[in-house]
């Protein structure tokens, strides 16, 4: 059994989300048999203590408050921990997209999840969307620009959606939570919403609106990726938005999802197509849109999925047979045969090295 240190908080929007799956990846990691310690991170990238991180995980506490001072020297906390592995259950921007990857990867220390590249193409909604395509996996049509081409020449840019179908999804490349997304019925209104968008990222997406169900599958695995049943999402709002997601009690989950033996079929060989497309490991939540019985597209895959006790991730597997400590456990044991694997290859390069000496 390993000594895992559970990452979370963090300064994202979804820093309480955050904290609320943390709860329920220790709890299912103690239940499995290890030896967990909560490591918190401030909403202003502030890590602390391990006692204090704790208090928080075995309290209500529905924050971390910012600690305002420097964030490097708090990166200790993590380091005096002395975790073997890391559970990052940290959702959106730094933690979700490669960043604390990346500090993993520096610091040697086995972590949960898909690896650097993996998170940050699966954070930006362009990349995904163009290494999708480019693998054969359906995504939604779509035109993008950029903040300085958009500037140059508004017109060209709306000029080049009008090819697109009303209604339209605008949407920031690199975000979540559906902050910066407008749908748009009426050309008049698109100039303002890519403007809108460009507030949180230099790239903007345009979509053609799908009219149809949201779905959503879990994968798990490395090697060799299982998908789970399939699960809904029916929005209580117009689209399934920020105050929908958060502030509201108002979308409805279903699990398992009413369909055709045939369409979730085809659905969960697509997520794991989707998963291998942009080189997953570990762990996603693959999000469809569903237009009519054939019209699958994959929406966006989340590499570091909500982990509440309510969650979609947990519950779809719960739903397929694989019980939450088994499920977490699972993912540790993934994290370490990655670890032991990126080791043997810097080894296969020094001994490669050697040969030319
Ligand atoms: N092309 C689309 N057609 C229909 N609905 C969409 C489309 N794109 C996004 N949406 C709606 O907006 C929500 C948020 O969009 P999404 O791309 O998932 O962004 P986020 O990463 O913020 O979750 C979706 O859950 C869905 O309700
Ligand atoms: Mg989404």
């Amino acid at each position: 059994m390993a000594h895992v240190g559970v990452v979370f908080g963090g300064r994202s929007v979804e820093h309480q989300v955050s904290i609320r799956s943390a709860r329920t990846v220790a709890q299912g990691l103690r239940e499995a048999g290890h030896s967990v310690t909560p490591l918190g991170i401030a909403s202003d990238g502030c890590w602390i203590d391990a006692d204090a991180s704790a208090a928080v995980i075995d309290s209500g506490a529905k924050e971390i408050p910012p600690l305002e001072v420097p964030v490097a020297p708090t990166v200790r906390h993590l380091l005096a921990s002395g975790v073997e592995v890391v559970f990052p259950i940290l959702h959106g921007t730094w933690g979700e997209d490669g960043t604390f990857q990346g500090l993993c990867e520096m610091l040697d220390l086995p972590y949960v999840g898909c690896g650097v590249t993996t998170s940050a193409i699966a954070m930006d909604k362009v990349l995904a969307k163009r290494q999708l395509a480019a693998s054969g996996v359906p995504v939604v049509d779509f035109e993008t620009t950029s903040r300085r081409d958009f500037e140059a020449d508004p017109k060209a840019f709306l000029a080049r959606c009008e090819r697109l179908p009303l209604p339209l999804f605008v949407k920031p490349s690199v975000g979540g939570s559906s902050v910066g997304i407008r749908k748009v019925s009426d050309l008049v209104d698109m100039a303002e919403a890519v403007r809108f968008a460009l507030r949180f990222d230099e790239v903007v997406l345009v979509e053609r609106g799908v009219k149809g169900r949201e779905l959503e599958c879990a994968v798990l695995g490395y090697r060799d990726v299982q998908a789970s049943v399939v699960g809904e999402i029916v929005p209580g709002n117009e689209f399934y938005d920020y105050a929908d997601k958060y502030l509201q009690d108002t979308a409805g989950l279903i699990a398992p999802a009413e369909l055709p033996a045939a369409v979730s079929d085809r659905l969960r060989r697509t997520a794991v197509q989707a998963f291998t497309a942009i080189g997953g490991a570990g762990f996603a939540r693959v999000d469809f849109l569903l237009e009519g019985e054939d019209g699958l597209f994959v929406n966006e895959l989340n590499t570091l999925p909500g982990f509440t006790s309510i969650s979609m991730y947990p519950l779809l597997w719960k739903l397929t047979g694989l019980p939450l400590p088994r499920l977490v456990d699972r993912l540790v044991q993934i994290a370490l045969e990655r670890h032991a694997e990126r080791r043997r290859l810097d080894e296969g390069i020094k001994e490669f090295l050697a040969t030319l000496a």
